[in-house]
């Protein structure tokens, strides 16, 4: 990986020159360890626009601003759009129509980023192997329309594009994040949909239920970090779904929401089984969210695999 990362900086330093490049930095693995790569070889010829659309989870925006800006000193402008999206997404239901208007407003705030900036020459772009590989027929692309490749170079005019991990398979890009010194957390993030917790968010997406659904997808993070298992399950988040139901607290009757836990374990994310997580973990997690999370009353564990279900909900 250290061959690849020099070679790799030579050959963007002879592409760009002088020039600029803009990078739309998510704080997923693919964008950071490109942004990393790309500010090593052109350093403030970099400028990342990190999209803040409000749909991350606990923390997350502001571990991006603290990693690269303060870190790594890059070249960050930080957008609040967080009402921009929670306001187009009003209303809205529909699974696809949520994906198709976030991936929409992603690019309209981009743009306008973009423009207030100037021409910059080049974009620089996160695309690794398997994102090539799937978005051709028979990829998942099929089932649900993916956010991640394509759409902003036809909306801004650029000269060039700088996919320098388009060979890379997912575990070669991680290594070459941690050798380019960035934290262990961000380089084994688990996959997160573009369109964050909005596709986590059954029906409608409201600020309320987004804070519901940060606050137990923590307890859940946290508590599989403690028992030890974060590296061996491959992705586990948690759901809010739409449905609420008769419960009681204090004596009271309560009519709140139902969390539900994912975790699987699976090799490539197009099979995947349903962790068998220890029943006291299990248990833990339960606990704590109907205790420390406001308006939920239940937990539920999916015990799907994929197929039939698929590792999200949405
Ligand atoms: P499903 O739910 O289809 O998910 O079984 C398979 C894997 O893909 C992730 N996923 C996404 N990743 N952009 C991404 O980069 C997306 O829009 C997206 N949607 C789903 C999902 O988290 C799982 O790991």
């Amino acid at each position: 990986m250290k061959v690849f990362i020099d070679k790799s900086v030579e050959a963007i330093k002879t592409e760009v020159g002088s020039k600029r490049v803009l990078c739309a930095l998510s704080g997923g693995v693919d964008s950071s360890v490109v942004a990393a790569l790309v500010h090593k070889a052109v350093g403030d010829q970099l400028i990342c626009i990190f999209v803040d659309h409000g749909l991350l989870r606990k923390n997350e925006a502001d571990q991006v601003e603290q990693v690269f800006r303060n870190q790594f000193k890059m070249n960050l402008i930080r957008v609040d759009a967080q009402e921009r999206f929670l306001n187009r997404l009003k209303g809205v239901t529909d699974p696809e129509r949520k994906r198709k208007i976030i991936g929409e407003e992603f690019i309209r705030v981009f743009e306008e980023e973009a423009k207030k900036i100037g021409h910059v020459e080049f974009l620089a772009q996160g695309t690794i192997y398997p994102d090539i590989a799937e978005s051709g027929t028979g990829g998942k692309g099929v089932i649900k329309s993916h956010h991640n490749v394509g759409g902003l170079p036809d909306v801004v005019d650029f000269e060039g594009l700088i996919e320098p991990l388009k060979t890379l398979y997912k575990d070669q890009v991680r290594q070459v994040g941690l050798e380019l010194g960035l934290p262990e957390e961000l380089v084994w993030r688990q996959p997160f949909p573009g369109p964050g917790l909005a596709v986590r968010c059954i029906g409608e997406v409201t600020r309320e239920k987004l804070d519901i659904l940060r606050e137990a997808d923590y307890i859940f993070r946290d508590e599989i970090a403690r028992a030890g298992l974060d590296r061996n399950i491959n992705q586990y988040f948690a759901i809010l779904t739409d449905m609420k139901s008769v419960g009681v607290r204090n004596d009271e009757r309560t009519y709140d929401y139902t969390v539900a836990l994912r975790a699987v374990i699976t090799r490539d994310f197009v099979t995947a089984d349903w962790a068998r997580i220890p029943y006291d973990v299990l248990a833990r997690v339960s606990e704590r969210i109907v205790k420390e999370v406001a308006h939920v009353n239940r937990v539920v564990y999916d015990i799907t695999g994929k197929p039939p279900a698929t590792i999200e909900w949405e």
